[in-house]
């Protein structure tokens, strides 16, 4: 099958990881829209535009299915997408529900991040007036971090001190909170971060590993047997003719080992950070 999947940036590529752990053997096209990143800031009316000749593209690619692997865009999208084409695409949404369930028997809160689009868009408060029954869920914007992410910039002061400030203003501490929501692709490069300021037993629950899956139902793959074993990506020819993929930048191509070679090091990071 060949499957396209696609963000505003490089927050995408921990869903495109996930899949080649679960399904090495399909084709993939990875389209990153860089020149509009990130959308988290942007109109309705620019992400659904955005988004929109994502799509097309997609399909004049003949791809089978279309994961959106942004949270962003599916929120303002998917529906949308979705009624104009024919294909399955799939969305994604802040992984309250496994957070929720995980956290039943805990009277600690729930810590939700995203960006500012996620969480004033209408699918947000649906999905937590669904599965958030008793109201253990709080909403944290944070704007700037995607920026952080496209930088490569995962470890300096900088970012650290833009997380901790995020925090300290709604008074996020391992006494109040159990569990962090990664609710944007580009929030899993800052796993070690999270743990370092909020603590080692704070649970971090990304959307991934379920959005995969359901790809997989989708298309009816057969998951790999040892999904889980660690990939290292050594090269920047692994991550093309190794698991079939594609990368395109908002339309063009990129097939030098060199601009390649960003995207290697982020799978690396995602392998890196992926079961902290
Ligand atoms: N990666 C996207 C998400 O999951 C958002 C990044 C952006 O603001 O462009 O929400």
């Amino acid at each position: 099958m060949r499957i396209g999947i696609f963000d505003s940036g490089i927050g995408g590529l921990s869903v495109l990881n996930e899949a080649y752990h679960r399904f090495p053997d399909e084709e993939y096209i990875f389209y990153a829209d860089t020149r509009h990143v990130p959308y988290g800031l942007k109109t309705e009316e620019e992400i659904k535009g955005f988004t929109d000749e994502i799509v097309k593209f997609l399909i004049g690619k003949k791809v089978d299915a279309i994961v959106i692997a942004c949270n962003t865009a599916t929120s303002v999208s998917v529906e949308m997408l979705r009624e104009k084409y024919d294909l399955p695409i799939l969305g994604m949404e802040p992984a309250v529900k496994p957070a929720v369930e995980n956290a039943e028997d805990c009277d600690k809160r729930i810590l939700v991040m995203a960006t500012p689009v996620t969480i004033r868009e209408k699918k947000l408060a649906n999905l937590l007036m669904r599965v958030d029954v008793k109201h253990r869920a709080d909403l944290l914007a944070m704007p700037e971090l995607v920026g952080f992410a496209e930088r490569e910039d995962y470890e300096s002061d900088a970012v650290k001190n833009y997380i901790r400030k995020q925090f300290s203003e709604i008074g996020a501490t391992e006494e109040k909170y159990s569990t962090l929501v990664l609710g944007c692709t580009h929030f899993n490069y800052f796993k070690p971060l999270y743990r370092e300021i909020l603590g080692e037993k704070m649970l971090l629950v990304d959307g991934n590993y379920g959005t995969v899956h359901h790809l997989g139902d989708v298309l009816g793959l057969n998951i790999k047997k040892d999904a889980d074993s660690k990939i290292i990506f050594n090269q920047p020819q692994d991550i093309v003719v190794g698991y079939h993929t594609s990368y395109y930048e908002s339309g063009d191509e990129i097939t030098d080992n060199n601009r390649l070679s960003k995207y290697l090091r982020m799978l690396n990071r995602l392998e890196f950070v992926r079961n902290i």
